[in-house]
């Protein structure tokens, strides 16, 4: 089949060069954004009269058939497509005859690729965000289930302090909010029309890029043309976006392998969400954690690989950006199934407090709130932080806790202090003080719970 760009060539393209050169095995996944951006595009010729406005109509009649025909899987595309945007234009040519040539009157496949991938990310992009939504809402309901639960805090995996259950996912709730937020900035960023652009330099035809822009939904055209046609910053930067949040949930991820392990015993990830093993008849294995752990790492290749695609490349459009799209369904895809199977999980997880409250004996926890009680008992904090140092050192030799340390003990470390100095130094005392805006304590969650609710009701009413 002869090319639609096919006037100035004497031979046909090796069948080699036709497969490394098409996209339409990948471009074909646009091909309704691809409609709309037409749609748009011959709506506005006809309103300027660069073409009738019964042409028009023929050619938007046209392209709805072919949607139909595609959908229905009439249409199969093939490597002598080339790409979605020829393979649509050359059906509608073939069913509605000379009319249908009118339709790429002043625009190009450059500003045409931009148009399809701008719609189809803003539409995904909208989907993420419900998604991620769904996640913090889990979120907020297992912090409060968990507002007063007490766990292990850790720093370098070493016994820190107690804090709260509700607090973590407090912390988590934080990091998807940014990405929230990111995604939200990178959607008001992108929401520009490249339509009519053309191949770089715009066009002497007397085109309304305000109104295409307009009727395809976005705050208005892209100011300058050969940037419209080059840009792909906005791959970069939702990918980035994604990549920041995959990092996130490989965080919490990670904590839920070890969470599920023997050694730590801290939760019971639902059977739902595990696996078993073929060999070992009592494995079951947090096989969902590990790969959206492992998932991280392939859309930060995505990433890195968008970002490598576009480095040094001159203005304005070259052919390295149709790699640009698979990399970005990539993302999309796995983002999306990543959030899901997250919420899910956490969702049906519940913590084991029997097994948690083991773990209290071990490491001294509450040695920063003894310090503390010193400090406020007058003694310079420096000071407090060596005697519970050498106390530790005491607990250690003697092989017990602070609380069986004796007056005498106490003494011995330093005359300033007694059992009394030492003050309430269980779990629950020690997380119910630490009311410091943002802190653990119970009461403090419950407000960070409050903040995040009504941000979480104005990012819903957000216009996507
Ligand atoms: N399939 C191409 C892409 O996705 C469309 C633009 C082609 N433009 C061109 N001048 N060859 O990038």
């Amino acid at each position: 089949m002869a090319s639609l760009w096919g006037g100035r060539f004497e031979k046909e393209m090796d069948d080699i060069v036709k497969q490394f050169n098409a996209s339409i095995g990948f471009d074909q996944r646009m091909y309704n954004e691809d409609i709309d951006g037409s749609i748009a595009h011959v709506t506005m010729l006809g309103h300027q009269g660069i073409v009738s406005e019964d042409e028009a109509k023929q050619i938007v009649d046209g392209l709805e058939k072919i949607r139909g025909k595609i959908k229905s899987g009439e249409i199969v595309f093939d490597i002598d497509d080339e790409d979605i945007h020829m393979g649509i234009e050359s059906r509608l040519i073939a069913d509605i005859g000379d009319v249908g040539k009118k339709l790429h009157t002043a625009r190009s496949r450059n500003d045409q690729c931009q148009i399809d991938m701008r719609l189809y990310l803003k539409k995904e992009i909208k989907d993420i965000a419900e998604r991620l939504i769904y996640l913090e809402e889990v979120i907020l309901s297992k912090a409060e289930q968990y507002a007063d639960s007490i766990t292990v805090g850790f720093t370098h995996i070493q016994h820190a302090q107690p804090i709260t259950i509700g607090f973590i996912f407090m912390a988590y709730f934080q990091m998807f909010r940014r990405d929230l937020d990111r995604l939200a900035a990178t959607y008001e960023r992108m929401n520009l029309c490249p339509l009519g652009a053309c191949a770089l330099a715009g066009t002497t035809l007397p085109t309304d890029r305000k109104y295409t822009a307009q009727l395809l939904g976005f705050a208005a055209p892209t100011e300058n043309a050969m940037d419209s046609v080059s840009d792909r910053d906005y791959v970069i930067e939702f990918e980035s976006d994604a990549a920041i949040s995959m990092m996130h949930i490989s965080r919490w991820a990670e904590e839920f392998v070890w969470w599920n392990s023997q050694e730590f015993g801290f939760i019971d990830i639902d059977d739902s969400y595990c696996t078993g093993s073929s060999i070992m008849p009592q494995k079951k294995n947090p096989d969902m954690a590990e790969l959206l752990r492992g998932k991280s790492g392939r859309v930060y290749g995505d990433l890195v690989q968008m970002l490598t695609i576009m480095k040094g490349t001159p203005l304005a459009y070259n052919k390295d950006f149709q790699e640009d799209k698979e990399g970005l369904y990539d993302v999309i895809d796995t983002w999306k199934a990543s959030i899901t199977i997250f919420a899910n999980m956490l969702e049906k997880t519940e913590f084991r407090m029997d097994r948690i409250e083991q773990h209290f004996a071990k490491g001294f926890l509450n040695a920063t709130d003894i310090a503390e009680h010193f400090a406020n008992a007058g003694i310079p904090f420096r000071e407090a932080h060596s005697i519970v140092g050498r106390m530790v050192k005491m607990c250690e030799v003697k092989n017990c806790d602070f609380e069986d340390l004796t007056d005498e003990d106490l003494q011995s470390i330093d005359q300033r202090v007694n059992k009394e100095t030492l003050g309430d130094i269980s779990m629950k005392a020690c997380v119910d003080a630490r009311v410091s805006y943002g802190g653990t304590a119970p009461s403090e969650v419950r407000r960070q719970i409050s903040v995040g609710e009504s941000w979480l009701n104005g990012i819903k009413e957000m216009v996507w």
